[in-house]
């Protein structure tokens, strides 16, 4: 490939106006590429801020709807709904996980009525429900894979049965997405699709969203037993190899902006379609700038969007999915 010289070659003419600028554009971000993550709490009538991750809310279930409904009406194909869960429905064996009338199955059935058309998306795994705020089970003092399995596929039928129709397993567990397809199929919820976390990393940009569901408060150590190591990369690729065989219909990288290399590499590799997770961590560094006027909003919100398309993603979720919408419906 030549790739010409100056002066005759001046990448810069390209560049000399918004609509040429507009025609050779590689990558575009859009509406449709947003998942907004919601967080549901119980109590009557609370819509309240999260603190580390300002411009976050946790919202009761009578005021979920009225919360939601702007992101319907933005457009966005999809919400991921996470729980608070109130320190009383919490124990060892997270079992309010497979409670059909926890804070989850009841936002799923409530939105599902309100917003037939709005895509939902329930994350399936322990730690909003254990009071030791692992993913899983403890057996010996280790978070036990296949017992956590058995935990986990009900969780996934209860959702699923309340109207969640894209299952997020976020655990980690060997095997879960194979036990989890096996749960659904059985139970004849074929059409319920799987967006594995296939690769999920031991991070430390969690942090506010553990402060959001109130998962980090108790937690002992790190999740390094069973989520990924930041060092590894091919080991990503055999973790996206494994969930797809297993039976899962997207996958997801996670956290976001630091590990773009591996939504790269998942999506030349596989040509899935390929999600990002750009995790609390992330948007509270975003905002936390912004707030100093340090950064602009609008600009640094939508270029790191846009940072996940061009590595090759095919959605991304993100706590800006509103504020994203509300200006890519402007342009
Ligand atoms: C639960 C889960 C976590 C996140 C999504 N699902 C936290 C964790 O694994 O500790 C993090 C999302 C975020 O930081 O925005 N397993």
């Amino acid at each position: 490939m030549s790739h010409g010289r100056f002066p005759q070659t001046r990448p810069r003419r390209n560049r000399h106006d918004a609509w040429t600028r507009r025609l050779v554009a590689e990558h575009r971000l859009f509406v449709d590429d947003l998942i907004w993550p919601v967080f549901v709490r119980d109590g009557r009538d609370i819509l309240e801020d999260v603190p580390s991750m300002p411009g976050v809310q946790r919202a009761t279930l009578d005021r979920l709807a009225a919360h939601v409904a702007p992101a319907r009406n933005l457009g966005i194909p999809a919400v991921a709904l996470f729980p608070a869960t109130p320190a009383h429905r919490k124990d060892a064996e997270g079992s309010e996980s497979g409670n059909p009338e926890n804070l989850i199955c009841s936002a799923a059935r409530l939105l599902k009525r309100e917003f037939p058309a709005l895509g939902l998306v329930g994350d399936v795994a322990l730690d909003p429900y254990t009071d030791h705020g692992h993913d899983g089970v403890i057996r010996h003092g280790y978070v036990a894979n296949d017992e956590t399995l058995a935990v986990l596929t009900r969780q996934a039928v209860v959702q699923a049965q309340a109207g969640i129709d894209v299952i997020a397993p976020s655990d980690m567990m060997d095997g879960r997405v194979g036990a989890i397809r096996a749960a659904l199929d059985a139970a004849g919820l074929i059409h319920t699709r799987i967006m594995s976390y296939a690769a999920k990393y031991a991070s430390a940009f969690y942090g506010p969203f553990r402060d959001a569901v109130g998962s980090g408060g108790a937690l002992k150590g790190d999740k390094s037993t069973y989520q990924m190591d930041p060092a590894n990369s091919d080991e990503a690729l055999r973790e996206v190899a494994m969930d797809l065989d297993e039976g899962a219909d997207m996958v997801m990288v996670k956290p976001g902006l630091p590990y773009l290399d591996i939504v790269r590499r998942v999506h030349e590799r596989f040509g899935v379609p390929t999600f990002a997770y750009q995790v609390s961590g992330e948007y509270a560094m975003i905002m936390a700038a912004v707030e100093r006027g340090w950064l602009d909003h609008d600009r640094a919100m939508l270029e790191s969007l846009l940072a996940f398309k061009r590595a090759g993603a095919a959605g991304v979720l993100t706590y800006f999915a509103p504020a994203a919408a509300r200006l890519l419906r402007e342009v």
